[in-house]
């Protein structure tokens, strides 16, 4: 059996969390993973708190349910535990205090220092995980009194930093042991997650491959631009930060998604974007709502490159154990 101490501390039966991609989850692919023996998580960033359904006639309906109808939903569909994503790229005590209301069994955290809100999370029952991209924000979340860190390299999809996994997973093992340390980026299937193993994680956190389920809320276009993408096509997307202006004391972070003539165009007009920022942050947030974030920044990691079927969430996580299982068996074998 593929147990690590991540698993005890969890109660999960294999070391894999689906990452809390945001609006791109919904209670029914928390709860695929959760059921299969992994650990779900709902986003929460670009969630809509209320249904806007009552606002129908003023705005198109968007595609993402609400946070208020997709939380309780969760217990609805599994028994199992699983994890509230709060990123602090722009906190919201709103949001913040309706994840702490449901008591979930573990919270979540990225792109900033959680500071107290590590102790508010312990004091409402639940186990933290924070993610991070430098030895130096492991040190600090350490400190806050996290109870797991994710070392998340450069390859991944969505907002990530600058150092690729391979050089920084053994680092934050190094600098914060024995505080369990989880894998992500570059990982999309069992041979990923041996290697994750062997580097000294505990586990691993995947999210490209699990936007390529069937239960993933995102269009079919954009899961077919996983499948068919190379994995030099999910690019570094810099001039977001030029439309959507990071808080100071948010992570320095910069996005990857899958090539598209939107990313093009901006790309090269970076000083024009920050002049119409205005204009680009409505369009893109009004893609996103509409589920149409495909025609201008599909977020997806490198790891496109190895996905090539969209498949159940359950499915996914059944291949990716059996793989690893295989591969650590045979580990040895290459040696001569
Ligand atoms: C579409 C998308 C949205 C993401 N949104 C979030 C998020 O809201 N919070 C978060 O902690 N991580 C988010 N991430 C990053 C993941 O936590 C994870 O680090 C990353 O997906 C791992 O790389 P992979 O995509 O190659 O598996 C997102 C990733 C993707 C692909």
């Amino acid at each position: 059996m593929l147990r690590t101490r991540l698993c005890n501390l969890f109660g999960i039966e294999f070391p894999i969390i689906q990452a809390g991609m945001g609006v791109f989850t919904s209670a029914e692919l928390v709860a695929a993973v959760s059921n299969a023996g992994g650990l779900g998580s709902l986003g929460t960033g670009l969630r809509p708190v209320e249904s806007l359904k009552s606002a129908l006639l003023l705005r198109p309906l968007p595609v993402y349910a609400s946070l208020k109808e997709e939380l309780p939903r969760i217990r609805q569909l599994t028994n199992r535990p699983f994890a509230v994503n709060y990123t602090l790229a722009q906190p919201n005590e709103e949001i913040f205090n309706l994840i702490l209301e449901v008591k979930p069994p573990i919270i979540s955290f990225a792109l900033g220092d959680p500071g107290d809100l590590v102790k508010r999370a312990h004091a409402a029952g639940s186990l933290v995980i924070h993610q991070v991209g430098t030895v130096q924000q492991a040190k600090q979340a350490a400190e806050r009194g996290v109870d797991v860190i994710i070392a998340q390299g450069s390859e991944s999809g969505g907002f990530s930093g600058s150092v690729a996994a391979l050089a920084l997973i053994p680092q934050v093992v190094d600098a914060v042991r024995p505080i369990p340390v989880v894998a992500s980026g570059g990982i999309a299937d069992g041979r990923g997650l041996a290697a994750a193993l062997i580097l000294g994680a505990q586990g691993i956190n995947i999210g490209t491959r699990f936007l390529a389920s069937v239960e993933a809320p995102i269009s079919e276009i954009w899961k077919k631009a996983i499948i068919s993408a190379n994995s030099q096509d999910a690019v570094k997307v810099e001039v977001w930060n030029d439309i959507f202006p990071r808080r100071a004391a948010a992570y320095d972070t910069v996005p990857r998604a899958i090539h598209t003539p939107f990313i093009e165009k901006w790309q090269k007009s970076r000083q024009a974007a920050q002049r119409d920022a205005e204009r680009l942050r409505a369009e893109v947030i009004s893609a996103i709502q509409q589920g149409k974030m495909e025609e201008f920044i599909p977020w997806a990691g490198q790891t496109v490159g190895l996905v090539h079927e969209v498949l159940p969430a359950a499915e996914i996580l059944r291949r990716i154990v059996s793989e690893a299982e295989e591969v650590l068996e045979n580990a040895t074998n290459t040696l001569n």
